[in-house]
């Protein structure tokens, strides 16, 4: 293993809130992520560099090595599984809730509960859980159509201010897990480049703490 880091960070709306927590942690971009085509980036510490790619992607690159550290929703890490993760550290950054959502006062009709969502791991565990049957329907977003094109009786979905589920005539169900944006690491760097990443990861932990 190279004694370079890679940190791989989740593009959209938890990279806005990266790189200002990034910034209070000393590490900063050699240049505009926003301003740029590139994917792989340089900083000002000479041995990080951060790659930026879609937020459903950062647990594969992290446990499979390709990057030594990433940032992601705790619901992509819920979706994607654990194995060969280490996550040391809640960013605090990116809140928001995962939830179970349907057509305002309408009632479950069917027995077999149809659940549109992109989280199909999550919903499938979560109403095995309750004892619900559910036939979970994989979708790539816009999840709040789905009950009203009667693809679905419910949704999974992250619900924030929750307007996006009024303006389409929906309300809030069962909350199944409080979201927030985790920092993680993979096992084997852990251990070979320990001395490394322990800096870092605790720079990180100061820049979230002197938040609160
Ligand atoms: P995607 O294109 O995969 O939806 P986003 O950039 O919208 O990516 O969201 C990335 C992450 O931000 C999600 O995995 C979740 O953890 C968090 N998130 C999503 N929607 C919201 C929201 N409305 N408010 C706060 N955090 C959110
Ligand atoms: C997210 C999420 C919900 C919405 C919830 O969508 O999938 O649709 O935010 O936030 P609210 O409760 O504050 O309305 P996003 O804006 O990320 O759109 P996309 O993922 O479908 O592109
Ligand atoms: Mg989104």
């Amino acid at each position: 293993m190279s004694k370079q880091l890679i940190l791989a960070l989740s593009k959209g709306r938890i990279l806005k809130e990266t790189l200002p927590l990034l910034a209070d942690a000393g590490i900063e971009p050699a240049e505009d992520l926003g301003k740029s085509r590139k994917l792989l980036f340089d900083t000002n510490l000479e041995d990080v560099k951060l790659v930026v790619i879609r937020a459903v992607d950062v647990p594969t690159y992290v446990q499979l090595g390709a990057a030594d550290l990433g940032i992601a929703g705790k619901d992509v890490l819920l979706e994607h599984g654990a194995e060969g993760l280490y996550e040391p550290l809640d960013l605090e950054i990116a809140k928001c809730r995962l939830m179970t959502a349907g057509v305002t006062g309408a009632k479950p009709a069917h027995a077999r509960r149809r659940v549109a969502t992109k989280f199909v791991n999550v919903a499938r565990r979560y109403y095995a859980e309750q004892g619900i049957q559910a036939e979970v329907i994989k979708l790539y977003g816009a999840m709040e159509l789905a009950p009203l094109m009667n693809l679905a009786d419910e949704i999974v979905d992250i619900v924030d201010t929750g307007n996006t589920l009024r303006a389409n005539g929906m309300e809030p169900r069962e909350l199944i897990q409080d979201i927030s944006t985790r920092l993680v690491v993979n096992k084997a760097a852990m251990t070979m480049k320990h001395e490394r990443l322990k800096p870092l990861i605790e720079r990180l932990r100061d820049a979230v703490g002197t938040r609160r």
